[in-house]
Parts: structure tokens; C-alpha cells; sequence
């Protein structure tokens, strides 16, 4: 059975209280924190920065993954960085140059990530293997929480892990967008091991409960 990781989203968490949330999060089994970043222009919407990010490091011991939503990407990445991000992917559209932005994530101490919108095709990965450590498949338009499973996505995460498991290396296989309870073993049947989940963890009361019903589904795949 491959490592699956689960990554909550704060983004439907309580900005009011994050500290409290984060912490609560890891201690309900989080593996990871996965941090939106949105800038109202490579989508609709405002986030969170590199200031947010280097608050909430010193509560949790877990990798924070920072998905940036922005355009452009270079500038920002030395700061979150600097702000304790542990991962740092973005969208191949939102950069001029995917390789020298991927080199940029690793000279600054993170793995690498890239990120496919339900409409982006894989072809920006064929000469980038080797600079990867991690593939974010987008199930819903980015921009908003609470937005439902696109089933497609499923065709494209099975894509995805064959060219994974051909190039032998060592990539984390990510879903982000409309997993909860009931979807979740079929993103991990079509080769995701790394599960993004906000409103389906931080829109409940109960965040081991939720946890705990995701690692029981992905424990019968
Ligand atoms: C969407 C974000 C997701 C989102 C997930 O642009 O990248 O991480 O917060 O939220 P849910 O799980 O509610 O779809
Ligand atoms: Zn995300």
C-alpha cells in the first residue's frame, strides 16, 4: 500500500483562530497543511501570503504545502521560504519560464511542485521530471473552496501516475478540489497517495472523525 498523506486546506478553516485550528487539525492526524494563496488575478478571489504563513510555522511540525495561485510566481517564492513552506507548487501558466521557476523552489531548501487545472494538458511535465517533486491535480476550477469533484480528474491522476511510476522517481501524486469521505478511495484507486480536503475536514465539528473516515476508506483500496 503506497503512503497516503492528507493535506487539509485552511482554507475553510477559521482565519480568526488559525493557530488553534492548525494545531487542532495535526492533532485530529493531518500529515500536512495545505496553504492557498490567491491573488484576484490568476483567479477570482484573495488569500493569504507569506506573513500568514510564517505565523502558523510555529505551531505545527508538519510540512506546510503552499499552492500558489498567483501571477507571477518568482518573486513571492524567496519569502514563503523564508515563512517555513515546506513544498511550493504553482500553475505552468502562471509562469514564463516552468524550469528556472522549479529551480527557484529548490535553491530556496523546497520540494517542487506543479499544478494541472481540470483544463491544463499534461504536456508541460515531459521535460521537467527530474526537477519534481510533486504533482497537484486540480478537481475543480481554483479559486474557491467548497466547489465539487470534477469526475475527469480522475482519468488525468491515472495519467499522472503512470508517468510517475515509468520515470522511477520519487514524486508525491496530489488531488485538490471536492474530496470528502465518499470520493477520496477513488482518487487513491487512480494513483493519488497526497489528498487536499478543506471544507470536507474544517467544515465539520469533528476533524479526527473526518480524518479518521478517510484513512478507514483509503486503508480498503
Ligand atoms: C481551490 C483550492 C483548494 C480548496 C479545496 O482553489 O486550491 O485547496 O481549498 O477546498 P475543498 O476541499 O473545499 O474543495
Ligand atoms: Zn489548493
Amino acid at each position: 500500500m503506497p503512503t497516503y498523506r492528507l493535506a487539509p486546506s485552511i482554507l475553510s478553516a477559521d482565519f480568526a483562530r488559525l493557530g488553534e485550528e492548525v494545531r487542532n487539525v495535526v492533532s485530529a492526524g493531518a500529515d500536512i497543511i495545505h496553504f492557498d494563496v490567491m491573488d484576484n488575478h490568476y483567479v477570482p478571489n484573495l488569500t493569504i501570503g507569506p506573513l500568514v504563513c510564517e505565523a502558523i510555522r510555529p505551531h505545527v511540525q508538519v510540512p506546510i504545502d503552499v499552492h500558489l495561485m498567483v501571477r507571477p510566481v518568482d518573486r513571492i517564492i524567496p519569502d514563503f521560504a523564508k515563512a517555513g513552506a515546506n513544498i511550493i507548487s504553482f500553475h505552468p501558466e502562471a509562469s514564463e519560464h516552468l524550469d528556472r521557476t522549479l529551480q527557484l523552489i529548490r535553491d530556496q531548501g523546497c520540494k517542487a511542485g506543479l499544478v494541472f487545472n481540470p483544463a491544463t494538458p499534461l504536456h508541460y511535465l515531459d521535460h521537467v521530471m527530474d526537477k519534481l517533486d510533486l504533482i497537484l491535480i486540480m478537481s475543480v476550477n481554483p479559486g474557491f473552496g467548497g466547489q465539487s469533484f470534477i469526475p475527469n480528474a480522475l482519468k488525468k491522476i491515472a495519467a499522472v501516475r503512470a508517468m510517475i511510476d515509468h520515470s522511477g522517481r520519487d514524486i508525491m501524486l496530489e488531488v485538490d478540489g471536492g474530496i470528502k469521505i465518499d470520493n477520496i478511495a477513488a482518487a487513491a484507486r487512480a494513483g493519488a497517495d497526497t489528498f487536499v480536503a478543506g471544507s470536507a475536514i474544517f467544515g465539520k465539528p469533528d476533524y479526527r472523525a473526518v480524518i479518521d473516515a478517510m484513512r478507514s476508506e483509503l486503508s480498503a483500496v
